[in-house]
């Protein structure tokens, strides 16, 4: 049986909210260091960014890609995050919850800006307009006209394991 990407991630969120009811908090305050000129005074609804994204990753065998830690030691801590390129997409990968990682397409959906991780605030926004994404590539503000692609992503026996077709 072949699944979508959608089918997979609305599975693996839907198992984490029922495993963890709290949210991600500060990503509400995502918008203030944005560019005046540009920034939207979009109100983030927290309660539209519940997902933690704590998954057991599949295998090499499975087409997933380790990520050794002794290579991106910035992933073993709470807030660390890696820019990095697989399969030719731009991908950025940050541990958003203890031993939980979120994993995006960079390309901002809007105009195509990459956009960053700010540990400080926990979460994804772009740098040139403002927007926020969350943790599963979901517009929470700003301008882009969909979501960002997202990735499986999880830790195991001293890797950071994540699904990229
Ligand atoms: S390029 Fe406009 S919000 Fe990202």
């Amino acid at each position: 049986m072949e699944i979508s990407r959608r089918d997979l991630l609305c599975t693996l969120c839907a198992a984490a909210v029922a495993c963890k009811a709290t949210d991600g908090g500060p990503i509400d305050t995502l918008p203030d260091d944005t560019d005046p000129d540009t920034d939207t005074d979009t109100p983030v609804d927290t309660d539209t960014n519940p997902n933690t994204i704590c998954i057991d990753p599949g295998t090499a065998a499975q087409g997933w890609t380790e990520l050794p830690l002794s290579q991106y030691p910035e992933l073993a801590d709470l807030y660390g995050f890696v820019y990095l390129t697989l399969a030719g997409k731009q991908i950025v990968i940050a541990q958003v919850e203890e031993g939980c990682y979120a994993a995006l397409e960079r390309p901002c959906t809007h105009e195509g800006v990459a956009i960053e991780y700010r540990p400080e605030r926990n979460g994804f926004v772009c740098p040139r307009h403002g927007a926020i994404y969350a943790w599963d590539g979901r517009v929470l503000a700003g301008p882009p006209p969909m979501d960002l692609q997202s990735f499986p992503c999880g830790p195991r026996d001293g890797s950071v394991w994540i699904l990229v077709d």
